[in-house]
């Protein structure tokens, strides 16, 4: 499929209020790869208007801010469908469940088929944390609600410690790294970054706006700490995006990046409802890069395959489980930090590393950490923490069900 050799429909196009209103799927029955593509894709459109509110923001010709607000208010309509799919009986926590099997079974699709070993080593690095996150969710949502995670993520997922989430707070300086150069790269590193990067916001801006609702003091101190975690995780991958693109070049990778997305959604989706939502939306960003693409030639006389140099799909992006591989990256590199654009081993850091700094301001007192205190007291509670497994935890130290460990990653 080359979305530049089709032809797209009239751009002028939009939705009534009934089909921006869909059924919701069933938060039981859908299968959890099928509940997490909506989130990705909420993640994607959601990303684009911000990029499109900025792009706006920076033109000072009105002919090209027409063109970004007609497209900007399809965007939002398709935000606002895919939003609503979320069913009115699922909780902010069981939705945030969600969120982070999307980040782990997302992470290691990506760095699977990366090639760039640099752009690989961020989504390995990453990939760890918010497993770990996944395991402090579940716990909290079984200490509050009695439900088991397992149920929720199909155990596709496993839940279980990873990279501890107190050894994830880093200097902000070590989470900078360098941009990448989109003139040399394979469109799959591109694509990697990009649906990597609004992914991670979308969980950066979930957090944002609803650690104020939960219901506990626990919980909402949980979802301010892993907050902070995702907003390291958007410096981490927005870092790497290519700093040096203009901005009509910037809009025509969003707009290919969105027909890849809702290319692969619509052939991977067997929900029929759901299916045919994304062959929707994927015809309408066939129309929207048609126009970039236009627009580029117009206002930049360049050729869109300056940009995108072939347009065909690579290969198209499937979600499922990746229990082996996240067992390996665990195995071989829980106890990496990061050390300005590097990862080191804790172990192999300077003494006045920014980091052991960093984590004395913030990590001083261990009863005071939401993502520890979820842990010890869930295990005080009932002998042994919550996880699901297939097998032995691959990190020893990670084992012990019957204390929750705060030095791996964090202390040499
Ligand atoms: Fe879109
Ligand atoms: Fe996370
Ligand atoms: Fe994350
Ligand atoms: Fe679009």
């Amino acid at each position: 499929m080359n979305p530049f050799d089709q032809k797209p429909a009239d751009v002028n196009k939009f939705m009534d209020w009934k089909t921006i209103y869909p059924k919701p799927y069933d938060k039981n029955a859908t299968n959890p790869y099928s509940k997490i593509r909506t989130i990705l894709m909420n993640g994607t459109e959601f990303e684009q208007v911000w990029f499109l509110h900025q792009f706006y923001r920076h033109e000072t010709n009105n002919d090209i801010r027409r063109q970004i607000a007609l497209v900007r208010r399809q965007e939002q309509q398709q935000q606002k469908r895919i939003a609503c799919l979320k069913p009115l009986d699922e909780t902010i926590l069981e939705n945030t469940i969600g969120y982070e099997q999307l980040a782990v079974d997302l992470t290691a699709e990506l760095a699977q088929r990366e090639k760039n070993m640099y752009v690989k080593q961020a989504l390995d690095f990453a990939l760890l944390e918010d497993f770990d996150h996944l395991y402090r969710y579940a716990d909290l949502l079984e200490m509050d609600k009695g439900i088991l995670a397992e149920n929720l993520v199909g155990r596709y997922t496993e839940i279980m410690p990873g990279r501890p989430t107190i050894s994830e707070h880093r200097h902000p300086y070590d989470d900078v790294k360098r941009f990448t150069n989109y003139k040399v790269s394979d469109p799959i590193t591109k694509l990697n970054i990009g649906i990597i990067t609004a992914a991670e916001q979308q969980t950066m801006n979930y957090y944002m706006n609803v650690c104020g609702f939960y219901y506990n003091d626990i919980g909402r101190k949980l979802y301010q700490e892993i907050g902070l975690i995702e907003e390291q995780h958007v410096t981490l991958y927005g870092g790497l995006m290519d700093t040096t693109c203009t901005w009509l070049e910037a809009w025509l990778e969003h707009e290919y990046t969105e027909c890849y997305l809702y290319y692969s959604c619509y052939v991977n989706e067997t929900d029929k409802m759901l299916k045919k939502i994304y062959k929707e939306h994927f015809e309408q960003e066939l129309a929207h890069l048609h126009l970039v693409a236009g627009l580029l030639q117009k206002y930049e006389n360049k050729h869109r395959s300056q940009v995108i140099t072939n347009g065909e799909f690579p290969q198209l992006l499937v979600l499922k489980p990746n229990i082996e591989y996240v067992r390996n990256v665990l195995k071989n590199t829980v106890t990496l930090t990061g050390y300005r654009e590097e990862y080191k081993d804790v172990a192999d850091l300077p003494e006045d590393a920014e980091f052991f700094n960093f984590q004395k301001q913030v990590n001083d007192k261990l009863g005071d950490i939401a993502s520890h205190k979820t842990i010890h007291d869930y295990i005080k509670k009932k002998g042994t923490d919550y996880r699901f497994q297939d097998a032995p935890h691959p990190v020893p130290q990670l084992a012990n069900r019957k204390v929750d460990n705060t030095t791996v990653g964090r202390q040499a």
